[in-house]
């Protein structure tokens, strides 16, 4: 009983001011590459019990919680694309990394330690998402030239009985009727 009594007050409490802290500029990044949104408590704490929640307003970006992930609860949009560095946690650090960035992922994020005794349970971090570098631009002239989409157009209505044959043969499946 005894025991049952001191396992739930440390569960329920926890002894500390830390603030989280999450970043006032927002984080910049680049369609299709990876990116950490910085989120610590300050002085550092050790969250590895406890749980920690990453959102995008009202969406479920990812949850940390009985010393491992939860991705059950998460958005299926981010599902495989995020991770916390369970390590770090030790020290207070519950930085997100979000992988394979697309433009649905630009936003407000927040870090969130529920059962933190400080005030400051929340961080707050801004994401703006920038489109892939102008390569099409340089290139346009050297497509337009390489297309030949009279071509294309042309050998489309003369092959498609031929090549449904060849996959049909290849296959074996009766997918290649349906394309
Ligand atoms: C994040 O962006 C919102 C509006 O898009 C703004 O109100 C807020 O102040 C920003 N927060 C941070 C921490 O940059
Ligand atoms: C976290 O929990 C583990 C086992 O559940 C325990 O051994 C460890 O002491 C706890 N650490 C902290 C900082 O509470
Ligand atoms: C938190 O961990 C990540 C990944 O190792 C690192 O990039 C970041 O600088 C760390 N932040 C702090 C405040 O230590």
């Amino acid at each position: 009983m005894k025991l049952l009594l001191v396992l739930m007050s440390s569960l329920s409490l926890v002894d500390a001011d830390s603030d989280v802290i999450g970043s006032d500029k927002p984080v910049t990044v680049t369609v299709s590459d990876n990116v950490i949104l910085p989120c610590h408590l300050e002085p550092p704490f050790n969250v590895r019990n406890l749980t920690v929640e990453w959102k995008r307003g009202e969406t479920i970006v990812h949850i940390y919680t009985n010393r491992k992930d939860d991705p059950g609860r998460q958005d299926k949009n981010f599902r495989g694309r995020t991770s916390v560095f369970h390590e770090e946690m030790i020290r207070g650090n519950i930085s997100l990394k979000l992988t394979s960035i697309t433009e649905l992922d630009a936003g407000s994020y927040t870090c969130f330690v529920p059962k933190l005794q400080s005030q400051v349970r929340r961080g707050f971090v801004n994401l703006t998402v920038e489109p892939v570098e102008q390569k099409k631009d340089k290139g346009s002239p050297t497509h337009k030239n390489n297309r030949q989409p009279e071509n294309v157009v042309k050998k489309a209505p003369i092959n498609p009985p031929y090549t449904a044959n060849i996959r049909q043969t290849i296959s074996g499946h009766s997918e290649a009727f349906s394309s």
